[in-house]
């Protein structure tokens, strides 16, 4: 498990601690009021972003390191108040963990919009031949570095537009046992291509469709959109051809009371 803890949330923030560092940041969704007012972490944070981010130390500018077992992921506060992970996505990264593991012949993975390669990292540790698409440049160099400090040196890195990257895999007939997709609400492509979730995705979808075969695993992660979820699985299901077989979940972080969650976004998985 990542060493991560959604401590509180409440009053538009989410308190959490990243391995040592206890992070404050806005949540738009925690609409109501905290549990564990009195918790160190809402009173003097290690960190804290409204509007921009200020630390209890300088060099927390300049990130720092968090485990997950035995591996190691390098943080860093970002301009969007992210920082470098998701750790919604964990049951994620077990269930293609799992898949990679217990799959008959080694398992080719296609992670688009892989960020700063989380999943990319803990799928080649499994084995996978991982292919990496970011048009992030910065990004990619992130996720390059997530991979030195684990000792992966397997993953193909491509920095590119996903659609750019997708039509030539469908051009050279490609295919993948494995497509993971974490595309923004609005993006840009290497060369400022525009990226519009809700205008582009079933163009995606589509071609997507063309690079997998009948037992593909897809898992997309959808944030903040204005679409609502079902319009999302009913699409995937007739793209892909999957009628009942997309399993629509909300992503959710549980607070260290151990009931209270707090819903950052949803998956779709089609799995067989
Ligand atoms: C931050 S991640 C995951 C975002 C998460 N799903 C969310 O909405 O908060 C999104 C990644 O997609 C990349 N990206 C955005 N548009 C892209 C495009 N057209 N082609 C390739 N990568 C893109 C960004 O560089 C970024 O690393």
């Amino acid at each position: 498990m990542l060493d991560y803890q959604l401590i509180d949330s409440g009053e538009y923030e989410r308190l959490e601690r990243f391995g040592k560092f206890y992070v404050v940041r806005p949540e738009p969704n925690a609409l109501w009021g905290r549990t564990n007012t009195n918790h160190v972490g809402w009173k003097s944070p290690d960190a804290r972003f409204e509007k921009k981010w200020s630390f209890s130390q300088a060099s927390l500018d300049d990130g720092f390191e968090i485990s997950r077992g035995n591996h190691t992921f390098f943080l860093k506060p970002t301009s969007f108040r992210h920082l470098g992970i998701f750790p919604e996505q964990e049951p994620q990264w077990e269930s293609i963990s799992d898949f990679i593991k217990h799959a008959s012949k080694p398992v080719k993975l296609l992670n688009l919009f892989a960020y700063t390669g989380v999943l990319s990292v803990l799928a080649a540790a499994e084995g996978a031949d991982v292919t990496h698409v970011d048009a992030s440049k910065s990004s990619v160099v992130w996720a390059a570095k997530n991979a030195q400090l684990n000792n992966i040196t397997t993953v193909r890195w491509i920095i590119e537009d996903v659609r750019k990257f997708v039509e030539r895999e469908v051009r050279r007939g490609s295919t993948y046992d494995v497509i993971c997709l974490d595309p923004p609400v609005f993006g840009r492509g290497a060369k400022g291509e525009i990226w519009r979730l809700e205008e582009e995705l079933s163009g995606l979808l589509s071609q997507l469709k063309k690079i997998s075969h009948k037992e593909t695993m897809v898992v997309a992660n959808i944030y903040a959109t204005a679409t609502y979820p079902e319009s999302f699985k009913r699409v995937m299901e007739e793209i892909f051809d999957a009628k009942g077989r997309v399993i629509l979940t909300p992503t959710l972080l549980t607070e260290s009371d151990g009931k209270s969650q707090l819903q950052t976004g949803y998956s779709l998985v089609i799995k067989n």
